[in-house]
């Protein structure tokens, strides 16, 4: 596409309609016609009466085994939804389905890298799994309100493993198979879990990652966890450890098919994962049951528009936010059947994707901005070879999509027939907060409007709502998938997102409201990397370079980068007496991918002999960042050390 036409997007002049027919369709025309609710301004309007609105969705969706009294109680920042009513999600997402019609209904076609072990679920074989599976766990003592640390890969069973959690009533702790051993000691020992749950190893472009032995270096020091449960993945050989290691397989042979879900208060804590924070350790942010459940099924049933016959496909990773709610809980609580696939998006060739697509007749399909980038450098011959045919909804999550990425999306992957629902939410919202329903005129680049029942503006640093120039993004009443609070750290979770205005939810992102009341988010207001999608204390990669004992200090920046979105650029002092190298860059490059994950590793290390900081000691990121950009630094006399603004300077 030419410049020039990007130019055109950016000014908002194109706006890309769904046909008539495809709306009178969808899910969300059909409640506004039972609800006599004839344009979208009605259905926003109506929806300001958020209690209401939340109330008629339970009604519709969830399932109490006791009814609530209350539909929400907002003592300010602390939430409870639903409150009095009896309620476990996994009711919802699969005890219903094995007794009902969706019994036999695929829930999980699993698609493995290798293709070794390609399997389908239904909905009666997952509950069969997970049942098996809860029966295990309670044996091994874990009961409602226990902690379970889970590290597994993007394989069937890290859905079962963690609904035989929610099951018992216990909190799972997920975290991404790609991040380090150290970082899942730390979120293990962080959330005081009782047990862990993980596999053998498993394939990633080729190659095997090997869990088993992560896990065991993870838990080295761990002392709360009693057991590990291994499943058998690939069949590796792996180390045991024989009064904590159980295999997975073994454990669950003899074990009856039925297991009776507990049931646990509608705002008992579900799940927590942890999330980067501007300083100090990953917060572990807290969901709970109902509300948590009615957020995230409402808004893929509205937004993605799911149907009965439909084939859906969230392509993201179940560690992060983004697969807790849209690959394992929403889908099955609509009773959908999707996709898992275990590995990466170019093995063996560039349109590994395409074939999924193709092959199981994707309708649905959910990624970042990050992957469309990724495909748009391979090519369009890509997804050319395939048909496509199938789909009739984009999704985007992570980070704004360049109109560029979008339009690409649109063409190569949509058809053009396809409307591109672009989703901004967090870890912390649970579930999309602003993005379109498939009835919304869309402008490229913009994630257009509150969904029904959540409402965000933008405010100035007084609190008042403005249009048209970037400001704070906040979400002016509570929501039903919203956090309830940071384990551990209820002052944390006060200070970060309820202080800066009195009862409002501060999302962190800088953004503009234009004149139609669309959202353009314009990235993060504090010193959180966005790397393919995923946040990253800077702070966080700081620590790990300085915990290499040739490291005396390291400040931390991300840079524009064309695939990423940001990639991460670190200068570094080395202690005294060390000398600089590049295969000393080489070192700490790999001691961060082992101290935090691959995805943290800085793309540039430079060395410097100081780094800019306040008289308070503060790392100047700003200051940094202006100079690493090439850009006009700014006033520096607040500096304690001007002259390490220079370091800067020469060192690249
Ligand atoms: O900066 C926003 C960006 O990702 C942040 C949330 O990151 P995380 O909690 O890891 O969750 C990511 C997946 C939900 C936000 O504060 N972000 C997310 N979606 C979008 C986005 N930025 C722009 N447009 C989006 N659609």
């Amino acid at each position: 596409m030419a410049e020039e036409d990007i130019t055109v997007l950016m000014d908002e002049k194109r706006i890309f309609k769904p046909s008539k027919d495809f709306v009178e369709k969808t899910n969300v025309k059909q409640w506004m016609k039972e609800h006599n609710i004839d344009s979208l301004e009605e259905l926003y309007k109506k929806t300001d009466d958020y209690k209401w609105f939340w109330k008629e969705m339970a009604d519709e969706i969830l399932e109490f085994y006791e009814p609530y009294d209350n539909v929400l109680d907002w003592d300010s920042p602390f939430a409870k939804w639903f409150t009095g009513g009896k309620y476990n999600i996994v009711h919802d997402a699969l005890d219903k389905h094995a007794k009902g019609p969706n019994k036999d209904k695929v829930a999980y076609y699993f698609e493995s890298e290798p293709g070794d072990a390609d399997k389908e679920l239904t909905y009666h074989d997952l509950y069969v799994e997970v049942n098996k599976l809860a029966n295990a766990m309670k044996k091994l003592g874990i009961k409602k309100g226990d902690r379970v640390g889970i590290y597994m890969p993007m394989i069937a069973e890290l859905p079962i493993a963690m609904l035989a959690t929610a099951k018992l009533g216990a909190v799972h702790s997920v975290v991404f198979s790609g991040f380090s051993a150290q970082a899942f000691r730390d979120r293990v020992n962080d959330c005081e879990a009782k047990l862990v749950i993980t596999c053998d190893s498993f394939y990633r472009r080729g190659k095997k990652v090997p869990l088993k032995s992560q896990t065991d270096e993870a838990l080295e020091d761990a002392p709360t966890v009693e057991h590990s449960i291994v499943y058998k993945r690939t069949g590796d050989e792996v180390d045991w450890t024989d009064d904590r290691d159980l295999w997975w397989n073994e454990i669950v042979k003899d074990e009856p098919e039925e297991c009776e879900t507990v049931k646990t208060d509608a705002n008992d804590p579900l799940f927590f994962l942890y999330t980067s924070g501007t300083t100090g350790k990953p917060k572990g942010i807290i969901h709970a049951h109902a509300g948590y459940a009615l957020g995230t099924a409402t808004t893929l049933k509205w937004v993605f528009d799911i149907k009965d016959d439909d084939v859906y496909w969230c392509a993201a990773d179940i560690g992060w936010i983004t697969g807790h709610s849209y690959i394992v809980y929403a889908p099955l609580i609509l009773g959908s059947s999707s996709i898992i696939y275990e590995g990466a998006p170019n093995h063996p060739g560039p349109d590994r994707w395409w074939e999924i697509v193709e092959k199981y007749k994707v309708s649905v399909l959910y990624t970042s901005p990050t992957s469309v980038r990724l495909f748009m450098k391979f090519g369009e011959e890509w997804p050319e070879k395939h048909n496509l045919n199938s789909l009739r909804l984009l999704g985007s999550v992570g980070e704004p999509i360049n109109p560029e990425a979008w339009m690409w999306y649109y063409k190569h992957i949509g058809g053009e027939k396809c409307q591109i629902m672009d989703t901004w939410w967090q870890t912390e919202t649970g579930h999309f907060a602003i993005t379109p329903l498939p009835l919304t005129p869309l402008k490229p680049g913009s994630a257009t409007k509150s969904f029904p029942g959540v409402s965000a503006d933008v405010y100035n640093e007084n609190g008042e709502p403005i249009t048209n120039a970037g400001g704070n993004l906040v979400l002016t009443h509570p929501w039903p998938g919203m956090l309830r609070g940071i384990y551990k750290n209820p002052e944390r979770y006060r200070n970060t997102y309820w202080s800066k205005f009195d009862d409002i939810y501060l999302a962190g992102d800088v953004t503009r409201k234009d004149s139609d009341g669309y959202f353009w988010i314009q990235g993060r207001a504090d010193d959180v990397l966005n790397v393919s999608g995923h946040r990253i204390g800077n702070s966080e990669v700081e620590s790990a370079l300085v915990s290499h004992d040739k490291v005396a200090e390291s400040a931390v920046v991300g840079k524009p980068h064309d695939l990423k979105g940001e990639s991460i650029t670190a200068y570094v002092v080395l202690k005294t007496n060390v000398e600089p190298s590049d295969a000393l860059k080489q070192e700490l490059r790999t001691h961060v991918g082992e101290e935090v994950g691959k995805i943290a590793r800085p793309d540039e290390i430079w060395f410097v002999t100081d780094v800019p900081k306040t008289r308070s000691g503060k790392i100047m990121r700003r200051v940094i960042r202006s100079k690493a950009l090439g850009k006009e630094v700014g006033d520096t006399s607040t500096l304690a050390n001007p002259e390490a603004v220079d370091e800067i300077d020469k060192a690249q």
